[in-house]
């Protein structure tokens, strides 16, 4: 299947020009990232090894995946940090490397709040700082309401973050405000409970985030890009019914006006307030790796037993899957199609576990599930906007920003299946021949494992899927 279109005019290859950043294509590498680093937080090789992958795939640009500016905001050890200065020349050897590419790199700037996954051992017995004092619901994470001295203490890490990352000589950073994490946990109405100037009211739950683009402006300047991720509707009841749902499409739209005029540059839109989300990731929630690798992150909160049991017993499993479907049923009416799949476009041996029909319907399913809120935001604000959320077709990313639903899309697991998405869609593929099917193996897998495509039926056998996976290693630190 080949594109409808020379490469010359296609919108997929036109540069996107942002105030301060101009990246030469339409697809963002979307926030991803394995265990690859030391455990204190200091980079390797491997991470090394991990971004040029994509760099040498040619997105257009890389945003990084989450980058703590604290310890105690850590999500997993194993994750690089932007928490001191000494952090700063592996981050510069890092971008150097993807620069190599023409391909741009913008660091994640983040902050776990109470969705600490698996706290390490210095947050071993400290409560998550969050917004509130409320134990998250879904894994039953603990946490206690930061004072304001702790506010205004992260606000300045933010801060400091975003000067490390310019000192580091990359091309801009992003606020992580989707997705569960502190600062969702600030904004939602559906966690923030606090009393004072920083809960109630929408305009309150937003102040800690615009404070700390304010004091990211003050630390670098007018001239430096700054991006944010969120979640345009929460969803925050999506597994547990009887949660409050949490902040909605019209109240993200505010937030982004509010960021827009606080000196914001571009919109990241993606949904949800827990990691992972129904939707966020969109796809299957896959049982037997979360019998195998689930139980480390749920021994990280109390509902431990609840979960295992949900998981571990045939029984009991279709009431997860009943109450993590849920959601994804309302957000089905798709307003794009793409080209539809033929099955002389995908591989012979993929076929024989998932057809064309198949494929197609997945694709019907997951691809641009953020797409009308991103749509929406865009006609409110006038920044550009970058949608995440299923994207793997040519055919169906150009007609999204050909008719204004963003400027561009962000994508994560389609290029861990497929590093080289950006040059097979330039040779004239609608899809590659061996898609990414949404199966969600690599997302609980990255718990424990590389990160890597964990989808069998995209090999020939195991002993290549672990080898593909494996050559992140490559080249070792040292030999
Ligand atoms: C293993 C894994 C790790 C992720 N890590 C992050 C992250 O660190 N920060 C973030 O904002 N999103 C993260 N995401 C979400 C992705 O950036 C992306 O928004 C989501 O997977 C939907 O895009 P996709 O359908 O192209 O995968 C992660 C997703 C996966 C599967
Ligand atoms: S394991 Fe592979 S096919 Fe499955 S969601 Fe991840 S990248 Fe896609």
């Amino acid at each position: 299947m080949t594109n409808d279109m020379t490469n010359d005019n296609d919108i997929i290859f036109q540069p996107l020009t942002f105030r301060n950043l101009t990246v030469s294509n339409r697809i963002f590498r979307s926030n991803i990232s394995g265990r690859f680093d030391n455990y204190d937080g200091s980079g390797n090789q491997v991470r090394i090894n991990w971004e040029q992958k994509f760099a040498q795939g040619g997105v257009g640009a890389i945003i990084s995946s989450f980058t703590p500016v604290q310890i105690r905001g850590r999500i997993l050890p194993n994750y690089a940090t932007i928490d001191r200065d000494d952090r700063i020349p592996f981050w510069r050897k890092l971008g150097e490397v993807v620069h190599e590419y023409d391909c741009k790199f913008i660091m994640q700037l983040s902050h776990s709040g109470r969705q600490q996954d698996v706290s390490g051992v210095e947050n071993l017995n400290l409560k998550a700082l969050s917004s509130t004092s409320i134990t998250e619901s879904f894994h039953g994470f603990e946490c206690q309401a930061m004072t304001k001295a702790e506010i205004q203490e992260t606000v300045q890490a933010f801060a400091a973050g975003a000067r490390r990352a310019r000192e580091a000589g990359l091309d801009g950073v992003e606020l992580h405000s989707a997705n569960g994490y502190l600062i969702t946990q600030f904004l939602s109405s559906g966690i923030n409970d606090r009393n004072d100037e920083y809960g109630g009211s929408l305009e309150n739950r937003a102040r800690f985030l615009l404070e700390i683009i304010k004091a990211i402006r003050q630390e670098v300047g007018d001239d430096f890009h700054l991006q944010a991720k969120i979640s345009a509707v929460e969803y925050n009841n999506a597994v547990i019914p009887w949660e409050k749902p949490g902040n909605t499409l019209e109240d993200s739209i505010q937030v982004c006006q509010w960021m827009e005029a606080a000196g914001v540059d571009a919109i990241h839109v993606s949904t949800g307030s827990i990691f992972p989300h129904p939707l966020n990731p969109p796809g299957e929630f896959p049982r037997i790796e979360a019998m195998r690798w689930y139980d480390l992150m749920l021994s990280s909160g109390i509902h431990t037993f609840r979960n295992y049991l949900l998981f571990r017993f045939p029984l009991l499993y279709p009431i997860f899957l009943f109450l993590w479907n849920r959601v994804q049923k309302q957000t089905q009416d798709q307003p794009i199609q793409g080209l539809e799949v033929k099955a002389q476009a995908l591989n012979e041996s993929f076929q024989r576990f998932v057809s064309s029909e198949q494929m197609q319907e997945l694709l019907q399913k997951y691809q641009g599930v953020s797409l009308n809120h991103a749509a929406e935001i865009k006609k409110q604000v006038n920044i550009p906007v970058i949608c995440t959320g299923g994207f793997q077709q040519a055919s169906y990313i150009r007609r999204t920003i050909q008719e204004n639903f963003c400027d561009a899309v962000s994508i994560a697991r389609p290029l861990v299946a497929n590093n080289d998405l950006v040059h097979q869609f330039k040779a004239g593929k609608d899809l590659p021949e061996r898609p990414c099917t949404y199966c969600n193996k690599c997302l609980l897998n990255a718990l424990e494992n590389p990160l890597g495509c964990y989808e069998l039926s995209r090999y020939n056998n195991s002993d290549e899927m672990i080898a593909e996976i494996m050559t992140v290693f490559d080249p070792a630190p040292f030999r």
